[in-house]
Parts: C-alpha cells; structure tokens; sequence
C-alpha cells in the first residue's frame, strides 16, 4: 500500500482566486489528500433550504485539477445560527441544566430528533450532490465526536431518549429496579416515565443507573453518526472515516468505528502533554516541544483496532497549538518524526492540519504549514521531506504484535462513575501498562472487549476491564500464552453490581478479592521483591500460585499456568519488574529503552524514534535528536 500525507483546507475562508495557487502548492509538496468542508455549513445553506453549492463545486474542481484527492466532511458539527431559531431545543444542556449556546461549535445534543433530521437533509443534499464525484475519494462525518465535553446532555430530548432505551434494555420498570438495587435507599420506580438523568440529585446518583446513562449517551453517538453513514452509502462507495481525538473515553469508538471504513484520529502531541497526560513536573519539561514518546503510539495502535486494520491521522499538529495551557513550538524535526512513527504504525495516511494559519477568529494562534501571510511555516518542510521519503521508500507492513493489551470504553466510565480513589483513571492504568510494555522495545496491538480469540497472541493484558465480556473470558480460557488480569478486573456484573462468587472469578484461577483499599498517591504499598504498588491494592484470597508478595505478606501477583492476576496498581519501575519475567517466560525478547526512544518493527524494518532533544546512542545506532532512523 502506498502511504500518503495530506491536508486540511478550508476553501470558504480564503479568497476564490487564491485556491488554484494552494492547489498547485500543495500537490508540488507532495501531498495527496485535502480534507475539506466540515465546517462549511453556512456557506453550504445560507438560508434554511437555500443552498449554494457552487463554491464546493468549484473548490473541488480545483483541487481535483491539481491531482488532489478530497476527503469531503459533513458539516453537522456546526449548525448554523438560523437553525437554532428553528430548532432552539437542540441544544445540549450540561449537567448544571445550562445550554450550551451558540457562538463556537458543537452546539448541538445527540439526542435531538430535529437536529438529526436536519443532518439526514443536509448529508442526503450532499451526497447526492457528491456522492459519484471522481474527486471526492473519501468522506468524513461530523467532527471530533466528544470535542469540548459534548456527548453528555442532560437535556429533554436526551432525557425522552434516555427512558425509551431504558423500557427497551429493561422492559419493565420492576426489571430495571432489581438490576439497579432500586431497594436502596427506596429508589424503585412505578414506570418509565418517572425516571430522572442522573444529574442534580443530593448526592450521587445510583452507579447503575449513571452507567446505564453512559452506556445510552454512547449509543446516541453511534446512532447520530450511522444516520449519516447510512446515508452516505446509499449514493457513494467511498470510503467512510471519522476523525476522533486523543484520550477520549466518553463513547465506545469500537461501536461507532464498526460502522465506518477507516478509524482516523487527531494528534496534537504538544497540546496533549500539556493538557490531558498525567505527568511528572520532569517528565513535562523533557518532552515539552516533542510530546510524550508513548502516547502517540498508544493512540495509533488503538484506533488500528477500531477502524480494523484501517486508520489514519486526520489532523496533525504541524506547530504551536492554540488550545492548550502552554504552546510551545515543536523541536524541529518532530512534524517529520510524528508522521513517520504513524506510518510505522500502520497509518495510511497523515493529514496535517491546517493548510494556512488563520488571520481571524478562534484559532489565530494555530500555526498551519503556512503562515498566515502564506509564506511556509517550519513544517512545510519537514511534511516535504516525509513526501520524498515515501516515494523513495518501500511499503511498511504492519504485523501482528506478539503482545496485546485489551481496551474497553466502558471500563472508563465505570472507573469514572465508582472510581473509589481519586487517582483511580482506567485510562492511566492502560495507558501506565501499555508504556511499561513499550520500554521493553514491544510491537502492542490493542483489542477490543469482545475479542474471542487471542490465539497467535504470546502475552495478552488485560488491566482494569470493569466487566470481562463472556467472550474475552471464553477466549482466555481456550489461551496457551500468558495472560495477566487486574487490578480490579471482572470486578462488576453488566449491571454494576458486585458478583458473587466475587472477582476476578477467572476460568482456572482459583483466587478472590476479599478486600480493596485505594491510597493517596504518597502512600505506596510496598513488594518484597522491591517494586511497589500506588492508588490501588486488593486482598487475595484462594489456593493459587503466588509469584509476587506485598512486603505485608499479601500477594501481589498468583497464577495458575498462564493465567495471571495481578493485585495492585503498580509504579512504573514495578509494571518492568512484573513484565519482564512472563515475557522472557513466552521466548519474547525484550530490551530496555533508553527514556526518551522507542522503537517499532514494520515489515522487516526497525524504526527508532527519539523523542529526545539530545542524540540518543542505542543498539550501535546513534539517534538524533528529535529524529527518526530506521534499518
Ligand atoms: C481539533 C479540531 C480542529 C481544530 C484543531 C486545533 O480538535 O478538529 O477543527 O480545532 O483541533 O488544534
């Protein structure tokens, strides 16, 4: 396959005669893709039902003139403002019951029927319209589903919707008590109309019935994003991707990603280690103008799994963001670097966001690969250099890891419903895991919760997963390799109750967790062995083989065979000293990476990458800094 870079571009904020000139630039860098349109509604309709298509029209033309391929993006992400005068119910409300009002993006709630229908309108309009159009090689629904907090509403279309599902999942109210434990605290309810959101309650809400928000709330994303796909496959038979984001938990991307063709994702490594990463003081300062050296991959791995076999990057950082607490220009080097650890990665394609700067509006301060006075910024030269690689290059395949690491979205907000200890985040303890697995210099594959075979896998993890599915369960059972569960795994039934026989209640492993305890983050728990647990540790109970001890005589780690459950959360020193062993146990080789490179093999190439801003010895190989070898 060949693998291609590309851009986004925003035609209705230029001037018409500058386009060709853009167009020309763009395929001479080398580029193949030019995203377009997904925020282009009100040059698309102006004035409900009167639409203007001939700017899209002619902006396509263009760019499909110059050898571009366009990636066309549903616009639903930004209803215009005379829509909101026809519909002003469509509006999200957060948890305090406040809309969220018009006047940035996003301004819509998932559960709007309206709303929905004017997507199906204006969708339909467009792909019968484009659908067959040579130059229109892909599609893109909506924008970044969850940006700025959007999937949770608590709205009263949210709250119809909500009671609708509930009389489907339930049946019958009597039903939805018992799974519920509507006993407590005479919660019961008589009918499904009596029943509430779970917010601006005294004090917090039954967990059951905050995750059966959750697990509702996500499936109105799905649902709001197969309406449009639905309607894109009726008139077109190109490809269907979504852009989703980084460290985004609050819908399941497994279900939306099943009903799409590529899984893209937007990465803003500078923006994220800034922002959303828990982070050491240090380790912030190390990487502040490259990004953390994990946390991109982790993303790539994991959307390699929701979109099965097929992602991309959507939107890449090319400079100084605009959103973060602190913007710091990339190292030169990394816009190169980034693209390239993608493409080991398995990426088919790397779209740098955006084209030019923005002179006006929200995101003056966004650097682009030009500037805004359309001289090319540092990146352009850098995505030039990645263009020339490529073509001189041959294809990097990707293969099936050894390793693999189950990831589960509703582990995220079973964790964030009950989470027990402030520090207890699923998505830091899968992330933490995964790391650790990377500083062994391991190819990771990420799974789904539902995955029912794991065989050709050697090790599989499974850390945190609230809910083994019977699957997964099944699948570890048939399992020859080494599998290592917990902490607090299988720990809740489908109804966020606690099971009997307690957890983990894995197949073979005779072992139950009699007691958990969370900690502040200053109080470890010590292992014998040296090493320590942080946040989280559990009792075991039960006649399996302990590999592992808690220096106050608790296990910390038992077996049976290949099955393993581990009672702790540990550190990341002790995440080594537990991996290391079951790895070297299933023949897997393993290497210490030095903190700021990583590596990755594709198709019979190793790729070093260092995220350092120092040159980085490894292996006879000597990394520049911020740079890329690969051999
Ligand atoms: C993304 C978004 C883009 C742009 C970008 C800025 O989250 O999809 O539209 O806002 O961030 O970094």
């Amino acid at each position: 396959m060949k693998r291609t870079l590309g851009v986004c571009y925003y035609p209705e904020q230029w001037d018409e005669a500058v386009w060709a000139e853009d167009a020309r630039r763009m395929a001479a860098l080398g580029l193949t893709w030019v995203r377009i349109g997904e925020f282009a509604w009100t040059r698309m309709e102006p004035v409900e039902g009167v639409y203007d298509w001939g700017w899209l029209d002619r902006a396509i033309a263009v760019l499909g003139a110059a050898g571009l391929r366009v990636v066309l993006g549903t616009p639903t992400a930004t209803p215009p403002r005379w829509m909101l005068t026809k519909h002003p119910d469509m509006l999200a409300l957060d948890k305090e019951g406040r809309p969220r009002g018009f006047g940035s993006r996003r301004h819509y709630c998932f559960s709007s029927r309206p709303y929905r229908a004017e997507c199906a309108r204006i969708v339909t309009a467009m792909a019968e319209r484009y659908g067959r159009n040579p130059d229109v090689a892909a599609w893109q629904t909506d924008n970044e589903y969850a940006c700025h907090d959007t999937v949770l509403s608590y709205s009263p279309a949210a709250l119809h919707a909500f009671r609708d599902w509930l009389a489907q999942r339930y049946q019958s109210p009597q039903a939805l008590n018992r799974a519920w434990g509507n006993v407590f605290w005479s919660m019961d309810y008589a009918s499904f109309d009596e029943i509430g959101l779970p917010n601006l309650t005294v004090t917090e809400a039954n967990p059951a019935h905050v995750m059966a928000f959750r697990r509702f709330a996500s499936d109105e994303v799905a649902g709001f994003n197969r309406l449009q796909v639905d309607i894109l496959r009726r008139h077109s038979e190109a490809p269907i991707a979504h852009n989703y984001m980084g460290q985004i938990t609050d819908f399941d991307h497994f279900a939306v990603g099943a009903d799409l063709d590529i899984a893209a994702w937007d990465a803003y490594p500078l923006g994220f280690l800034s922002d959303r990463l828990p982070a050491t003081a240090e380790h912030r300062r190390r990487f502040v103008r490259q990004g953390d050296p994990d946390f991109q991959a982790f993303h790539h791995d994991l959307y390699r799994a929701v979109g099965r076999g097929r992602w991309w990057i959507m939107e890449q950082q090319p400079g100084p963001v605009n959103w973060a607490p602190w913007n710091p220009d990339p190292l030169p080097g990394m816009a190169r670097l980034w693209a390239w650890e993608a493409f080991a990665h398995g990426a088919e394609a790397v779209c740098y966001f955006r084209w030019r700067q923005a002179p006006f509006a929200q995101e003056q301060m966004h650097a682009g690969l030009l500037r805004p006075d359309s001289v090319a910024a540092p990146a352009f030269a850098e995505a030039e250099q990645v263009a020339g690689e490529l073509a001189a290059m041959p294809d990097v395949a990707v293969e099936r890891a050894e390793v693999a690491v189950v990831f589960d979205y509703t582990s995220a907000w079973a964790w964030e419903t009950q989470p027990q200890g402030r520090d207890f985040s699923y998505f830091r303890l899968v992330f933490e895991a995964y790391r650790a697995l990377r500083r062994l210099g391991l190819n990771i594959d990420i799974l789904p919760p539902d995955m029912a075979d794991l065989s050709g896998y050697k090790l599989v993890l499974v850390p945190g997963v609230a809910t083994m599915s019977p699957a997964l369960l099944g699948a570890l059972a048939a399992f020859v390799g080494t599998a290592l569960v917990g902490p607090r795994s299988n720990s809740k039934t489908a109804e966020f109750a606690t099971p009997v026989p307690l957890a983990p209640n894995l197949p073979g492993l005779n072992a139950r967790v009699m007691r958990v305890e969370s900690l502040p983050p200053d109080v470890p728990v010590p292992l014998a062995a040296g090493g320590q647990f942080l946040h989280w540790r559990e009792k075991l109970e039960g006649s399996a083989e302990v590999v592992e001890t808690c220096a106050d005589g608790f296990a910390a780690l038992v077996r049976a065979g290949g099955m393993h459950y581990l009672a702790g959360w540990p550190d990341a020193a002790t995440w080594g000293m537990v991996l290391r062993p079951l790895c070297e146990a299933q023949g897997i080789a393993v290497v210490e990476m030095p903190e700021g490179l990583r590596q990755r093999r594709a198709g019979g190439v190793r790729f070093l990458f260092n995220y350092d801003a120092e040159p980085v010895a490894f292996d006879g190989v000597v990394v520049p800094a911020a740079g890329v070898h690969w051999g």
